[in-house]
């Protein structure tokens, strides 16, 4: 009876072992049902002077036409993305427009900019982020895609595909939430609105 019930435990503890190292960082933390569909490899070594994040050569590194599923309150990485003509790309995917650091716009990772939950395209729709830190929110209209798919051109600034599950927003957005901007990401949550 003792040796059945320490078997069980042993069991229990396995699966649940096995549960909580499953979803680990990067590939597989994309939840659900959303795998990545490829891979994009490090080929050049043309990266821009300062660019902080280019294709490392001979490494590779996932794309995704997915994102995780949406919710009421879809958790997402906050990062910093400045939508004027400098040198961070053209004009923007939803309204081929710049737009001034002071405007509340966002960009969306591809799988949630395009199709996900419902064939609903989100460009030039606004969404409500929160900022886990402290509860503060601000609705933002999405201007733009977070190129989850290609990366690692040229066109792409020699930088690694966008994650699935990332909000790009402008300087306006993390003024808004209150947010230092030199610690470069943070937790989120957004939802339609
Ligand atoms: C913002 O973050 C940076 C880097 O962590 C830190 O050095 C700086 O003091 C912070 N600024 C404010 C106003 O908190």
């Amino acid at each position: 009876m003792a040796n059945t019930m320490l078997l069980a435990v042993f069991a229990l503890l396995q699966v649940m072992c096995f549960l909580s190292t499953s979803p680990v960082h990067g590939v597989s933390a994309a939840a659900g049902s959303c795998h990545a569909s490829g891979y994009v490899h490090g080929k050049e070594t043309r990266c821009p002077k300062g660019s902080p994040d280019c294709c490392v050569v001979g490494k590779s590194y996932p794309r995704f036409r997915c994102s995780p599923p949406v919710s009421a309150k879809t958790p997402a990485i906050l990062t910093l993305k400045v939508f004027d003509n400098g040198e961070d790309g053209g004009p923007t995917s939803c309204d081929m427009r710049f737009h001034r650091n002071t405007e509340l716009v966002v960009a969306l990772s591809s799988g949630w900019l395009r199709l996900d939950g419902g064939a609903r395209r989100r460009c030039n729709g606004r969404i409500r982020v929160a900022a886990a830190a402290n509860g503060r929110s601000v609705v933002a209209r999405v201007v733009d895609e977070c190129d989850s798919v290609n990366g690692c051109r040229e066109e792409d600034g020699y930088s690694p595909p966008c994650r699935n599950n990332v909000v790009g927003g402008s300087p306006a957005v993390w003024k808004k939430l209150g947010l230092n901007e030199s610690v470069g990401e943070f937790e989120v949550t957004w939802s339609d609105v």
